[in-house]
């Protein structure tokens, strides 16, 4: 047993549970499983074993040193965005040529960092920044090895907020200009290209999205063959869903490697999973604070908010939330779960049918380890949260809770205003 799971009507994850770890640790705070995250990184590695692929797993779900350092130490490469990230990933030990840098917005200091430090390749999201980077890498006396980042006008049919493959999304090249890019790519001096990527949205329920894109792109790269032009790698992003409700079924790595290995045979194949990766790895716990019924609804106030976890809040998104210990007494109630905060889009769960809930209860919103601390905020000046990781029976604290002087310290009050 591990993972997230109840042993004698108390929630643990890694074999702690978190009542306990609730005694000593003050709430709200992120908790991680170390084996989750290692049975997810090995679906991968297992159901790719006879593909050549690189897992870059893409930090922005979740960049914590110490989950970058787990998950480097399973073999993991990593997807970086900025200079932070990028700054990140090397301070957890992650070998820079293995990893991508992603972006549509790179500023020369972070295409200057990236080159300086080795990394194995830029997807470039346009011609202008390809332009730039060629420019950065040849004042760096350097060559950039540079995928495109391609926008195959495929529908992922999820949130809009990350359907990022349309048309009319600001990432990627249209497919039908990407031969030009190419082209030109190809006579910059500073400039080797050594790569195609793609990544067509987030949170998609269908692998056959990929084929898709693979459909569109391959006989692009055949192409560019023909005219001299060889690639190394196919990096198809990330994407693989995770099931947030109860009962929902989402692809497994397996099924992605079923459809599309033999497609990708001649090339390496390189995959930029977040959430599928450290999703389900993680839960919110959270104090209930008060209970609040009113004529229209019954609302548990929580000690945590949107500032903590802002994926209901600006996606509408569902987090199943569960009592840290189960209760006996079984009757049910219709519930809001909402923060702290002073805005009315500040909650975390709606219409939530669940056992009575009582003040000082513990509630774990599930599913949170990716994009929950990583979203997180200062809003209402409230102090980020700790992180916590569960690993084999102990509990290790793997980012502290801030203070309220870390949350001022870089602020300062002019003379004048004195
Ligand atoms: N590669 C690229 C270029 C990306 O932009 C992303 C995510 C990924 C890989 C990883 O995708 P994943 O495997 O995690 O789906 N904040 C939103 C998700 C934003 C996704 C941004 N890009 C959320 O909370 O749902």
């Amino acid at each position: 047993m591990s993972g997230f799971e109840y042993v004698d009507d108390e929630l643990c994850c890694d074999h702690v549970s978190i009542s306990r770890m609730a005694t000593k640790i003050k709430t709200p705070f992120y908790l991680y499983s170390y084996d989750t995250l290692k049975k997810n990184y090995q679906s991968y590695v297992d159901a790719f074993a006879t593909t050549n692929l690189s897992i870059c797993y893409a930090c922005k779900a979740n960049s914590n040193l110490s989950i970058l350092r787990a998950l480097g130490e399973m073999g993991s490469g990593m997807d970086v965005l900025s200079h932070g990230e990028l700054f990140r990933a090397l301070k957890a030990g992650i070998s820079p040529a293995k990893i991508v840098f992603n972006g549509n917005g790179k500023t020369r200091e972070e295409m200057a960092y990236a080159l300086q430090s080795g990394v194995f390749a830029f997807n470039v999201d346009s011609l202008n920044e390809l332009f730039i980077l060629n420019e950065v890498a040849m004042a760096n006396n350097t060559v950039a090895r540079i995928a495109l980042r391609v926008n195959p006008d495929i529908n992922p049919l999820t949130h809009p907020y990350v359907a990022t493959g349309l048309a009319k999304s600001k990432f990627g090249i249209p497919i039908h200009e990407t031969k030009d890019v190419y082209q030109t790519a190809s006579t910059l001096e500073n400039i080797k290209v050594v790569g195609i990527h793609s990544h067509i949205g987030s949170q998609l329920s269908k692998v056959e999205l990929y084929l898709e894109t693979l459909k569109k792109i391959m006989p692009l790269v055949k192409e560019l063959r023909d005219i001299q032009i060889h690639l190394e790698f196919i990096n198809l992003g990330g994407g693989i869903g995770i099931p947030y409700q109860e009962g929902e079924s989402m692809p497994h790595p397996k099924d992605l490697s079923e459809l599309i290995s033999s497609l990708v045979k001649d090339y390496k194949l390189i995959l930029e999973p977040g959430r599928s990766i450290v999703g389900t790895a993680g839960v919110l716990v959270a104090r209930v604070l008060y209970i609040k019924h009113t004529h229209k609804k019954n609302f548990i106030v929580v000690d945590a908010g949107m500032n903590d976890l802002l994926r209901p809040s600006i996606y509408g998104a569902y987090h199943h939330a569960v009592l840290a210990t189960k209760h006996i007494d079984t009757e049910e109630m219709m519930y809001d779960i909402v923060g702290p905060i002073c805005e009315e889009g500040d909650f975390l769960a709606r219409d939530r049918q669940m056992p009575k809930v009582k003040q000082g209860d513990l509630l774990v919103i599930k599913d949170a380890g990716a994009y929950g601390f990583s979203m997180s905020s200062n809003y209402n000046s409230r102090p980020r949260v700790s992180e916590v990781m569960g690993i084999d029976g102990n509990d290790y604290i793997i980012r502290e809770r801030e203070s309220y002087e870390d949350m001022i310290c870089r602020e300062s009050i002019p003379d004048i205003l004195m």
